[in-house]
């Protein structure tokens, strides 16, 4: 009896600072969801108010893969987003729009692996000369989650034939269409409670090696590391091929379980009302 009160009477802390603690976490949980993606900065007050170009970027940009992961206008353009009267400054860090090309080395800030891929290839050597920066095929502020839909005849035919282009995007179509088969079982397994982390790290090596192959745009090269890439996921679908068949030998061992146990209720049964 005794011990039981006091027990309780301890409790009374406990619950009050978790009660404090859910109090002060709460709120401080909801904002920070609330601020992750779009908070509103001077700079999205100012421009959105503003006609024509000066305003069209921030429609844009609220659509963006860059909106959704809380990348603002000062994200990429410097300043300060807190006051208006030196928002703009250069010694508030502003550094503007940049020229055709500086776009790249301005989005590479962020996006250092792809810039170097980007340098190094025909599109890069070109830089100036014709050839396409980062804007030209993702765009400046409408930027969206990355596809291989954007290489199409439209896009890659402003500037030479489509022949190169087209023979990139079906080695890398076929390549994509295995991981997202794999991606799917491995899933499935995952819903089914099977510890597929090792096949998730496989996976995740592989499919990064995959989406930093487009920027060399060099057809020889895709050609190789498909070849590669399609080896490894030829591992990976051998080691869930085992996983599969163990689950159908677990399923068949169930079953014959399941028979035998339902068989020996039965002789039981019959040798009951037999003894009687
Ligand atoms: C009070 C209104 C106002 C605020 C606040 C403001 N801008 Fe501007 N912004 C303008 C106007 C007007 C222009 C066009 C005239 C100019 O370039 O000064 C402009 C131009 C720009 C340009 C184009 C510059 C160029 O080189 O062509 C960029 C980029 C830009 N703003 C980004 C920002 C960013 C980022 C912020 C917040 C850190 C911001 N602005 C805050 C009004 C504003
Ligand atoms: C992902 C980086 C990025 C973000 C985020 C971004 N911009 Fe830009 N912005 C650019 C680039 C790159 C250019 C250069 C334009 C080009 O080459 O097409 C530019 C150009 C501009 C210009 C000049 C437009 C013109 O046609 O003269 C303005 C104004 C501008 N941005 C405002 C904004 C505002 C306002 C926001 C926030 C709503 C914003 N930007 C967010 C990358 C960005
Ligand atoms: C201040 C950092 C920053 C700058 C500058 C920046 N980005 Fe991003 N970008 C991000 C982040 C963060 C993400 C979302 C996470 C991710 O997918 O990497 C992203 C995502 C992307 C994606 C989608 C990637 C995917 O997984 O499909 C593309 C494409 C992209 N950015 C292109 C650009 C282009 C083009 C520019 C220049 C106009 C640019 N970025 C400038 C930070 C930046
Ligand atoms: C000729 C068109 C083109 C140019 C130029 C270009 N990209 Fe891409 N980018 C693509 C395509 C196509 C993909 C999709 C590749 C895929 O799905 O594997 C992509 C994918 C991406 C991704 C996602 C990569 C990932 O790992 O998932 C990012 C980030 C990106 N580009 C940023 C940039 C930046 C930054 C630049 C400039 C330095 C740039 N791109 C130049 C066409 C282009
Ligand atoms: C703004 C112009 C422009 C656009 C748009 C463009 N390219 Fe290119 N591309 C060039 C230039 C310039 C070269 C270098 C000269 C040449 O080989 O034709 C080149 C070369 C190439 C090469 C040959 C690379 C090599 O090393 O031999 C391939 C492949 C290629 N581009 C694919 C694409 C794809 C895919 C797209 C669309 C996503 C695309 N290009 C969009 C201008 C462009």
């Amino acid at each position: 009896m005794m011990r039981a009160r006091k027990r309780s009477r301890n409790f009374i802390p406990v619950i009050s600072a978790v009660a404090l603690l859910l109090a002060v976490a709460l709120p401080l949980e909801a904002g920070r969801a609330e601020g992750a993606d779009q908070p509103e900065t001077v700079c999205i007050q100012c421009h959105g108010s503003l006609p024509d170009q000066l305003g069209a970027p921030v429609k844009l940009w609220r659509n963006s893969i860059h909106a959704d992961n809380g990348i603002s206008c000062n994200s990429c353009h410097g300043g300060d987003p807190k006051n208006a009267a030196v928002a703009m400054n250069p010694s508030h860090g502003f550094i503007g729009a940049p020229g055709e090309d500086e776009v790249p080395a301005f989005c590479g800030r962020c996006h250092p692996g792809v810039l170097k891929d980007y340098l190094a290839s025909a599109h890069g050597r070109a830089l100036g000369k014709g050839g396409p920066n980062c804007v030209t095929c993702h765009s400046n502020h409408e930027v969206m989650k990355a596809s291989l839909n954007l290489i199409n005849e439209k896009s890659c035919s402003r500037c030479h034939s489509f022949e190169r282009a087209r023979v990139i995007r079906a080695a890398m179509q076929q390549t994509e269409s295995h991981i997202v088969g794999i991606s799917g079982r491995i899933a499935g397994f995952r819903a089914m409670g099977v510890d597929t982390e090792r096949l998730d790290k496989g996976l995740f090596a592989v499919r990064n090696s995959f989406h930093s192959l487009f920027h060399e745009v060099h057809v020889e090269r895709v050609r190789a590391e498909s070849t590669k890439i399609n080896a490894e996921l030829g591992k990976l679908d051998r080691d869930l091929k085992v996983i599969e068949d163990a689950h159908a030998r677990r399923k068949v061992a169930g079953a014959i379980a399941v028979s035998f146990m339902l068989l020996m209720a039965l002789l039981f049964h019959l040798l009951r009302k037999t003894c009687k």
